[in-house]
């Protein structure tokens, strides 16, 4: 039976560690891929909203992997005048090992998956970025040498990011501290069931200094996120004091790493000094992306036949 990702409930604890760990064996070159797990595999690529790392990672992972990736942008396919989402999907998935899709509300890519017999991956909703939280795990893992235990402060909107990361973290049993304004928490049904495994801490704050104190990681992510209203200026007042910055560094541990899933608003949500600055893994989380994309791969499309 296919198996989909749209959100991180749909692998289990012990896939993600495993699937972590072979993105880590996969990063040192370990495995030379002459098996090509991917040959003679398609995937397609639908993006709804702009991308530059899931989708250029995908397209690589895909590549690399000896599958074919075929990037759809919606305007060029009869989705964008009006053939329903459960056609798409039908016709597709005749054609195509696995669908990646990057799309606006997540109603939209239940309806997709269901409708198709191969594998869906959710490239990112208005509600949820499972796969950037493969990559995030995998860099905290990297860098402490484990995550289980982990302490992490979010610190800005309640959004995709924040939801995905509240998912994995109660999985995981990483500790979760978000600081946001009043107004602009995660998902309240997603708090709602994280809270419930009892797995982890989570903790919810107004005070970004508060939140860094004892955090090993400290995660933030754009205010406006794409779907957003770009010109909310009030908005960004509200976060003005949530900014990743080196005063709220100098209250945190002092091997304390930042990170960041990108793309970054410098001067926003995070600086300069910090984003290029030494406690700063931001770039190595999005190499990562490749990684984790690879071993996702191997686990929904290559492992069902190969
Ligand atoms: N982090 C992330 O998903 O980046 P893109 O929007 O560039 O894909
Ligand atoms: N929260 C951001 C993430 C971008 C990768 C957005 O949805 O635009």
């Amino acid at each position: 039976m296919k198996k989909d990702f749209l959100t991180v409930w749909d692998l289990s604890s012990k896939e993600i560690s495993l699937l972590i760990e072979r993105s880590l064996e996969l990063k040192r070159g370990g495995d030379k891929f002459d098996n090509f797990p991917l040959k003679g595999k398609s995937a397609g690529l639908i993006f709804e909203k702009s991308s530059t790392r899931t989708r250029v990672s995908f397209e690589v992972a895909i590549y690399q992997l000896g599958g074919q990736p075929i990037f759809l942008n919606s305007n060029d396919i009869q989705l964008k005048r009006g053939e329903s989402v459960a056609d798409t999907a039908r016709v597709l998935s005749g054609y195509l090992d696995c669908i990646i899709i990057r799309t606006y509300a997540h109603e939209r890519i239940i309806e997709f998956a269901g409708n198709s017999s191969v594998p869906v991956i959710n490239g990112l909703t208005d509600k949820h970025h499972p796969c950037q939280v493969l990559a995030d795990i995998m860099t905290i893992r990297e860098k402490r040498g484990k995550f289980e235990g982990a302490s992490v402060a979010y610190i800005g909107d309640g959004n995709n990011v924040a939801n995905s990361l509240l998912e994995i973290s109660s999985l995981l049993g990483i500790h979760l501290i978000i600081a946001c304004p009043e107004g602009y928490e995660p998902d309240a049904e997603v708090l709602d069931r994280t809270r419930s495994t009892g797995k982890n801490e989570i903790i919810l704050l107004k005070n970004p200094k508060e939140a860094v104190g004892a955090a090993d990681v400290i995660y933030t992510d754009v205010w406006i996120s794409m779907g957003d209203n770009e010109s909310d200026v009030k908005k960004k007042e509200k976060f003005r004091k949530y900014q990743i910055n080196d005063e709220l560094l100098s209250c945190a541990k002092r091997d304390v790493i930042v990170l960041h899933c990108l793309p970054a608003h410098r001067g926003e949500e995070i600086t300069s000094e910090v984003l290029d600055g030494p406690k700063s893994a931001v770039f190595d989380q999005s190499e990562n992306r490749l990684h984790t994309q690879k071993a996702l791969l191997e686990l929904l499309v290559a492992s069902k036949e190969d």
